[in-house]
């Protein structure tokens, strides 16, 4: 089977352009990165300038003892990706043969899907039910005692909630084959995964700077597992996908904890003053531990969306055809872009 196509959002440039209004003016609200720049970056990639006659060090090490630092982990333990959407096409690349079959709760993030269809894998669905969408524990174990990989998205991409540790445990105690925990957002929700990445040999954990380090345009995640399978995931991995700049920004950002706990700790007093907002204009808000929030809109969320669009303000919607096609997702920006949205979402809705 052909492998899907990722979809694109529209640039922020069309974005413009169809509204008339400049790219500065677009709001999006649709890719769950920091609305804050990363104030320190500019130095940092300055300095990083003067060495680009030469290519990063393919092995990374000075980055793997970075993550490993601040996750207590051995540098032999972590492996470095062009952001957590590499390492996932890496993870089915490095342990899916041809026939082998991958599980994951959905609606979820595509790329699971994916790289185990590009790897010659087949991706089994395991749908969580409208309209809460809360994780279907008790199927995805039973999913699991076949499968040779389990996709565990927490919290999740696009709900919001978080897997309950017990039910990885359980998934991970199920399958002979493979976990992989996709945790970019796991700074939001006060995970911490060192030692599930110790106790077990068949997990992997996927962490991102592209989030609560608020360094997306960097495009640096990595992988933490035992050293075994951190192997399989080098083996797969091109040599120098991680530009020089984009890995001295991440190991600054890594170093730097303080700097992420207080955009964590903005995000989510924002993220609540936003539910709040949000439920006041009659959505229904879905809990959400991460920088986002889902909301169930109605029959009309897509015209919502468009209106929105109109006005520079970019929602993420769902395909007509699936579970959310009701709902919208919105990411946690500034105060004055949610008094914008709040302002056009009174104008739109019915
Ligand atoms: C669940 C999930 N995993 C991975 C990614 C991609 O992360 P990165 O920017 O590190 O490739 C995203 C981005 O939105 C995501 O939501």
């Amino acid at each position: 089977m052909k492998a899907p196509k990722y979809q694109w959002q529209p640039t922020t440039v069309e974005i413009a352009a169809a509204a008339g209004i400049t790219p500065e003016q677009v709001e999006r609200f649709d890719h769950n990165t920091s609305p804050f720049p990363t104030e320190w970056a500019p130095a940092v990639a300055a300095a990083s300038l003067r060495s680009l006659n030469e290519y990063p060090g393919a092995d990374y090490r000075t980055l793997r003892i970075a993550a490993a630092e601040l996750n207590d982990l051995e540098p032999e333990q972590i492996a470095p990706g062009a952001g957590a959407d590499e390492l996932i096409l890496l993870c089915g690349r490095a342990f899916l043969d041809r026939g082998d079959s991958a599980v994951a709760a959905t609606p979820t993030y595509p790329l699971y899907e994916i790289s185990t269809l590009q790897a010659g894998g087949v991706f089994q669905p395991v749908p969580a039910a409208a309209p809460d969408f809360d994780y279907p524990s008790d199927q995805m174990i039973r999913a699991a005692r076949d499968a040779d990989l389990v996709w565990v998205c927490t919290p999740s991409n696009p709900i919001g909630n978080v897997v309950a540790p017990d039910t990885v445990e359980a998934l991970i105690s199920a399958t002979d084959g493979l976990v992989v925990v996709d945790a970019a957002y796991a700074e939001f929700a006060g995970a911490d995964w060192s030692k599930q990445v110790e106790n077990h040999h068949n997990l992997i954990v996927l962490r991102t700077l592209s989030k609560a380090f608020g360094l997306a345009g960097a495009r640096v995640g990595y992988a933490m597992a035992h050293a075994d399978l951190i192997t399989a995931v080098d083996g797969v991995r091109p040599p120098g996908s991680i530009s020089s700049i984009s890995v001295d920004l991440a190991q600054a950002a890594l170093g730097a904890s303080t700097a992420m706990n207080k955009n964590v700790a903005t995000t989510i007093a924002a993220r609540n003053d936003l539910g709040v907002m949000l439920g006041s204009v009659g959505l229904r808000v879905l809990p959400s531990e991460t920088n986002f929030l889902l909301c169930e809109v109605g029959p009309h969320a897509h015209d919502i969306a468009r209106h929105l669009m109109e006005a520079g303000l970019v929602a993420r919607k769902f395909p007509v055809d699936g579970p959310l096609r009701d709902y919208l997702r919105f990411t946690v920006r500034t105060q004055q872009a949610h008094n914008r949205l709040i302002t056009e979402l009174e104008r739109c809705l019915p």
